[in-house]
């Protein structure tokens, strides 16, 4: 298997505390891989590692083959990589279309010479309504966000990340305060993803993550736990007692 995104003897220090010990792993195209551990395990920061929003104390993060360690996380972004946050960060008064469209023009580097690309503005249009269909979200496209519930929020947070035509997405719990009522609809939206995607997913609900996963890493402390498939994570003595205690 070809890795999409290879991470290798990842650490982060900051100031005398260890969030990040010796972390490595892989994705390759079509993998879906959910990543669980306790509070505080260091999940959300191995993301900001992964997309350059923190740097590390050492280790190489490798994106389709190259070294993207010292590159910028727009530039990682322009590489393929696109993630979601753990709290909400959309716009709230902008209309989720126009989010839609910017984040397209964006990724198109278009947004600093608009008046260039008039023809373009069609495209962008018909491309954020399609981004929209296929998250069967398109009766929001006129919404604000402020609007939305709170499981549509994450439904166009990730029609966001995908408008950037990402090869790996990182998601950052994308359940996040979405009531259980509207968990099922961020799944099947999920599900019209293209296979070819590499899906890393951070996710505390374990039927969920279980379900969605192939292959699931753990995080204990900083460091991985256990790796496997949601069968042998399922039955792992360390896992069971340091993370999953009475769950199973
Ligand atoms: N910028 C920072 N400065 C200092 N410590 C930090 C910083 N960011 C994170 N930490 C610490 O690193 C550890 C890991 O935090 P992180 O947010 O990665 O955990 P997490 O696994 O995502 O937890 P949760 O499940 O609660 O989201 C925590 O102890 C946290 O307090
Ligand atoms: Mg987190």
């Amino acid at each position: 298997m070809s890795a999409l995104l290879e991470v290798s003897g990842l650490n982060k220090s900051f100031g005398g505390l260890k969030v990040t010990r010796d972390v490595s792993l892989k994705l390759a195209a079509g993998n879906r891989v959910g990543l669980i551990g306790p509070n505080g395990a260091g999940k959300t920061t191995l993301i900001n590692l992964i997309t350059g929003a923190l740097a590390p104390t050492s280790g190489t993060v490798l994106l389709m083959g190259e070294d993207v360690t010292a590159i910028s996380a727009p530039r990682r972004v322009k590489r393929g990589l696109a993630r979601t946050f753990q709290i909400t960060q959309l716009a709230p008064q902008m209309a989720i279309c126009r989010q839609v469209e910017l984040a397209i023009h964006e990724r198109l580097g278009s947004v600093n010479h608009l008046w260039k690309s008039m023809d373009s503005f069609k495209e962008v249009r018909d491309e954020a309504h399609d981004i929209l269909r296929t998250l069967q979200i398109s009766d929001l496209a006129e919404r604000s966000a402020v609007e939305l519930a709170y499981g549509q929020q994450r439904l166009v947070e990730i029609a966001l990340a995908m408008a950037l035509r990402p090869k790996v997405l990182l998601l950052d719990e994308p359940m996040a305060g979405v009531p259980s009522g509207e968990r099922q609809v961020v799944l099947d939206a999920l599900d019209t993803l293209p296979d070819s995607l590499a899906i890393l997913m951070i996710e505390h609900d374990m039927d969920l993550v279980f379900g969605f996963a192939d292959r699931i890493l753990v995080l204990a402390e900083g460091a991985v736990l256990a790796e496997g498939t949601p069968q042998e994570i399922r039955r792992h003595p360390a896992v069971r007692t340091a993370y999953l205690g009475a769950e199973v």
